[in-house]
């Protein structure tokens, strides 16, 4: 585990605290407030468009732009254990029903402004 990760699970955890823990009847997911929530996935999953913040240490998959239906199922997948990511489970742990509604609404329209950046040419494969 290094530093980063680590910081990045103690501020999950501080939010998570912080949060109101008001979880079972999930609303239809709300995306302002998803956008708030998503804070916490953005060091890893990273900015609208990009894959991974932290190429260098691993690939983390795009989520920008998934069915929210999708991101949801995941999310639980991870907090039963069903999926065994270990940051990924931790992270999903301290998700409300709410939370991943709100936070899948959010990531779902996130791709449906202007298209990414197409990738810079060094990164294409040399023909
Ligand atoms: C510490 C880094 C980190 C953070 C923070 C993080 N993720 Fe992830 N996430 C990952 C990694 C790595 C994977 C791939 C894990 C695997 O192989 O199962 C992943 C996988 C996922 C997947 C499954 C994607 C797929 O295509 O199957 C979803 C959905 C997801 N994350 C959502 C979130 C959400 C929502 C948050 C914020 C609440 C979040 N993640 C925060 C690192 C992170």
């Amino acid at each position: 585990m290094n530093k980063t990760l680590l910081s990045m699970l103690a501020l999950v955890a501080a939010v998570a605290t912080v949060a109101p823990a008001a979880a079972q009847d999930a609303k239809p997911g709300d995306q302002k407030a998803g956008e708030i929530k998503a804070s916490m996935c953005i060091g890893c999953h990273n900015i609208p468009g990009y894959q991974a913040s932290f190429p260098e240490i691993y690939k983390v998959p795009k989520i920008a732009g998934q069915n929210a239906k999708y991101i949801v199922a995941s999310l639980n997948a991870y907090k039963k254990g069903e999926r065994k990511h270990p940051s990924m489970r931790a992270i999903a742990t301290t998700l409300s029903d709410q939370d991943m509604a709100d936070i899948a609404a959010y990531y779902e329209q996130l791709e449906k402004g202007p298209a990414a950046p197409a990738a810079p040419a060094e990164c294409r494969p040399h023909l």
